[in-house]
């Protein structure tokens, strides 16, 4: 691998292209989805090992609940599975978890899974992974937004910044789309304002380090000006 000129400190990462990768086998979508968790795996491992300190992934979008019943259930019962198995390794590796995204419309028992993970490895310092799950960017303004007016705190910037899920990590650098669709899917709709794009034509369980390095060359070599004519220091300006 070439030596990384700039590294970003938050990665965030639409995991697409599962259903695909399974259609291409003729196995059924939930195989992708299995898969997925295979290459969120070795795609935090590469994290660490390149040093970069947050990791925020997209897992579940509002709108997935629109897909047939069985997937729904099945990805909620990955989840469920995915994190009681994993969640040791995890804490072992220093890894803080967190889940982005509305509660609503989930059991209960996956809502303990969830927040005992989050208690667990709340301490941990090594990388911080945001999995956003039944998350979508509109809901993330509206629910910031509502939670500010009825608090009577009024609107600014950094008290939307400060209310919004991600808070308190920064603003992703660097966004990565898997399965070679260019768009955001209400993804982060505040908090990409000025990260750098990079689309993959890698479908998800498909993507590993070789192709997180490709990403990484690509942001190493983007110029940053954040609305300047010269390049500009690598955090937005307050
Ligand atoms: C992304 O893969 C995972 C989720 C949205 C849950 P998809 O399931 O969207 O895979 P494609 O885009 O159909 O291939
Ligand atoms: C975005 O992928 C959501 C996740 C990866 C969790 P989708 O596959 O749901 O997005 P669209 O429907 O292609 O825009
Ligand atoms: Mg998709």
């Amino acid at each position: 691998m070439p030596p990384v000129k700039k590294s970003p400190q938050h990665i965030a990462i639409v995991m697409d292209g599962n259903g695909r990768w399974a259609q291409k086998r003729h196995l059924p979508r939930l195989a992708g989805h299995k898969r997925g968790v295979d290459a969120l795996k070795t795609v935090i491992q590469a994290c660490i090992g390149r040093g970069i300190p947050i990791l925020t992934v997209f897992a579940f979008s509002s709108e997935n609940w629109s897909r047939p019943t069985g997937e729904v259930s099945g990805l909620l019962e990955l989840l469920n599975a995915a994190l009681r198995r994993e969640l040791s390794a995890l804490h072992a590796r220093g890894i803080r978890v967190r889940f982005l995204g509305s509660r609503h419309g989930l059991e209960p028992d996956l809502c303990t899974v969830l927040e005992n993970a989050e208690r667990a490895t709340q301490a941990n310092q090594e990388m911080i992974l945001n999995v956003c799950f039944n998350y979508g960017g509109r809901w993330d303004i509206v629910d910031a937004a509502a939670r500010l007016a009825a608090a009577g705190t009024s609107i600014t910037e950094a008290s939307m910044n400060a209310a919004l899920s991600l808070a308190p990590c920064p603003d992703p650098d660097l966004l990565i789309r898997t399965g070679d669709e260019h768009r955001l899917s209400n993804f982060l709709l505040w908090q990409c304002a000025y990260s750098e794009l990079y689309f993959s034509p890698a479908l998800w369980p498909d993507f590993d380090a070789a192709e997180l390095d490709l990403a990484l060359e690509a942001y190493a070599s983007r110029e940053r000006r954040f609305g300047r004519t010269r390049p500009a220091p690598a955090v937005v300006p307050a």
